[in-house]
């Protein structure tokens, strides 16, 4: 039916430690890396042919997902020789797509979870004959995103990405990271050169009289740039607040993989998510966390909100708030870590020598 361009050549700067390793749609969100959730949502509501623009960690993408049929999708990749920004990343793959030039095609942000009735869009962009469709959040802060103001029929009129003064702050409408694009407006963007279709491309056509729909939305949206909110997301996912046909397993307070051990009287709660390969200790008490392949929690570690990454290690009676620790880093028993604190790959952390509290 409709083809689908997935954005997921970024950096994942915000995501760091994590994305040192992996880039970000290929961390792990409850169990599986996270494009699988963007993928499965994409397949269920009728895509079967999807071009993945990537640059950042661009070797990796394929390997997994291979040519897609184990999705029941026809995968394709590009990668950009250097980074072309999200507007040249969406011209770069145009010679890949089928559709014919008043046809719709589709486009998303490769870090977005969100309920989003994909279908809805579609047929919002097709019954108003417009150029472009957004989908459309309304968020409380919306100084992170891209402001996008509609008159009375949902027409676009105004796209302002990441306002810098509080004049510019117009709307609580932000720009939700899908759209459909009429396929030859997409012809009409620069080639050869890094082009932001947030900061140009949009606002060019809004200049040039084309027709930009918005259509407000207000299921489950997160976008999963920044630690706190991917750990809520891959909570959000096991316990089934957010919807994805790829949860490996029974949505509940806590999926346990397959591989993983744990320890009989270890707690886990609130969306907690124990990859393959990990172990858990006894007395643990881990609540809304991610722990990622083979990760090792010792016995007592207290884990709330926070992602241990690939093969390291929390020791004996560690708590950890809000924290991320990447991959194979080593956190001594007795430490106390809190507050968005990052701890970087393969780092180590001797024991007791972190708290922030003053008891022992
Ligand atoms: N291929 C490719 N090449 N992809 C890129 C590039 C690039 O040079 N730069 C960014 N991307 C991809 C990222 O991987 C991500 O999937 C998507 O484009 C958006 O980039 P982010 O870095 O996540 O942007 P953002 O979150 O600051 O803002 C965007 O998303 C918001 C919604 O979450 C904008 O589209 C905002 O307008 C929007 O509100
Ligand atoms: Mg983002």
């Amino acid at each position: 039916m409709t083809e689908a361009i997935l954005l997921v050549g970024g950096k994942g700067t915000r995501l760091r430690p994590l994305t040192v390793n992996t880039p970000k749609p290929m961390v792990p969100a409850a169990g599986v890396p996270f494009l699988t959730h963007q993928l499965a949502r994409a397949k269920a509501a009728g895509v079967d042919h999807i071009v993945l623009a990537t640059s950042y960690l661009a070797e990796v993408f394929e390997p997994y997902f291979g040519d897609g049929s184990g999705l029941g999708l026809h995968l394709e990749y590009v990668t950009e020789v250097e980074p072309l920004g999200t507007g040249g990343a969406i011209r770069n793959v145009a010679s890949r797509l089928h559709s014919a030039p008043d046809e719709p095609v589709l486009i998303f942000n490769g870090d977005i979870l969100t309920g989003l009735d994909i279908g809805a869009l579609v047929h919002e962009h097709e019954t108003t004959g417009a150029d472009v469709s957004l989908h459309l959040s309304r968020v409380e802060d919306p100084r992170a995103y891209g402001l996008v103001p509609t008159d009375s029929t949902g027409r676009v009129t105004a796209f302002l990405e990441k306002p810098q003064t509080p004049e510019e702050i117009v709307t609580d409408q932000i720009n939700a990271g899908a759209y459909v694009f009429r396929r030859s407006v997409i012809d009409t963007i620069p080639t050869g050169r890094p082009v932001s279709v947030e900061r140009e491309t949009f606002p060019d056509l809004l200049a040039s009289g084309a027709h930009l729909q918005g259509m407000v939305d207000s299921t489950y949206w997160l976008d999963l740039g920044t630690p706190q909110a991917f750990v809520r997301g891959s909570a959000d996912l096991v316990m089934g607040r957010a919807p994805s046909p790829a949860v490996p397993g029974r949505r509940g307070d806590r999926l346990v993989l397959p591989t993983a051990r744990v320890a009989p009287d270890a707690k886990l709660t609130e969306g907690t998510v124990v990859s393959e390969g990990a172990r858990i200790g006894e007395g643990a008490r881990i609540s809304g966390s991610a722990i990622l392949p083979d990760a090792v929690i010792e016995p007592g570690a207290v884990i709330t909100d926070s992602l241990v990454g690939t093969g390291a290690r929390v020791g004996a009676r560690t708590t950890l708030k809000g924290a991320v620790i990447g991959d194979g880093a080593d956190v001594g028993a007795d430490n106390e870590l809190q507050s968005g604190v990052r701890v970087w790959c393969n780092a180590t952390l001797p024991p007791a020598s972190i708290r922030f509290s003053s008891d022992q």
